[in-house]
């Protein structure tokens, strides 16, 4: 299965990583073109490519690590996802500044770590993000985390647990084959109606905590 990554900076760039330690071919993509990307793919080594955003979303699999703010515009105008499977890696967040006037808001408990919860009137993250993508089989993975430890499934001498979820049993096979090759423990949270909103930041009761496997 080939795999395309839309968004290279925090996340879309250790999801790379990861699948470059494990010998996992992908191309990655970001807002500027494969040229801006030459560096990061020289360091991650041969098997990740830099493409455009059009390559990259014409994977077998789609990781999209993008903003949540930069969703609508940067997945407008694909050519038609058609059953493909696209991992949802984002979370409802803005990412502010820290001269915003948001960014002291004594009545925004996240200030405190840059940034807000973005209110999607009730919805949880992936029922929005569900239009975003039309006809794809949508997995919720990659969210959960801090970036920093994504690369580096390994940890404390056990594995580290990835949760992901999902409403098509075949897309959530294929993903939970690829988190087992980068060394992941996946653990499976049901459908997204169900574990998006359980894996999600900033609320999701198991988002951002680190479980492994003994
Ligand atoms: N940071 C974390 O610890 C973490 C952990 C788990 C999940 N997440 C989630 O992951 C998502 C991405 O966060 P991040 O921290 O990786 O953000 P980031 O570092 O700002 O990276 C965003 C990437 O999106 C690209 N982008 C923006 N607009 C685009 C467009 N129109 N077309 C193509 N690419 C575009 C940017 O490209 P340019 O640089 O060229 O503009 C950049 O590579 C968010 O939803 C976040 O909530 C983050």
């Amino acid at each position: 299965m080939s795999i395309g990554i839309i968004g290279a900076g925090a996340l879309g760039s250790n999801v790379a990583l990861l699948l470059a330690k494990n010998g996992i071919s992908a191309t990655i993509a970001n807002s500027r073109g494969p040229e801006s990307l030459a560096g990061l793919v020289e360091e991650l080594g041969p098997s990740i490519k830099a493409g455009t955003v059009e390559a990259a979303a014409s994977a077998d699999i789609v990781v999209v690590a993008l903003r949540w703010t930069d969703l609508e515009k940067a997945l407008a105008g694909l050519p038609t996802w058609n059953g493909r499977i696209v991992i949802d890696g984002t979370n409802a967040v803005e990412f502010l500044d820290p001269d915003s006037p948001d960014a002291k808001d004594p009545n925004n408990p996240l200030a405190a770590y840059g940034i807000k919860a973005i209110d999607l009137g009730g919805k949880h993250s992936s029922e929005v993000f569900r239009k975003f993508v039309p006809g794809a089989h949508i997995v919720k993975a990659f969210n959960h985390l801090d970036v920093n430890v994504l690369g580096d499934p390994a940890a404390s001498g056990a594995q580290r647990v990835l949760f992901y979820s999902g409403d098509d049993a075949g897309a959530k096979a294929e993903v939970r084959k690829l988190l087992e090759q980068t060394g992941y423990f996946p653990v499976d949270l049901g459908v997204l109606d169900v574990g998006g909103p359980l894996a999600s930041l900033p609320f999701g009761a198991l988002a951002a905590i680190n479980f492994v496997r003994i």
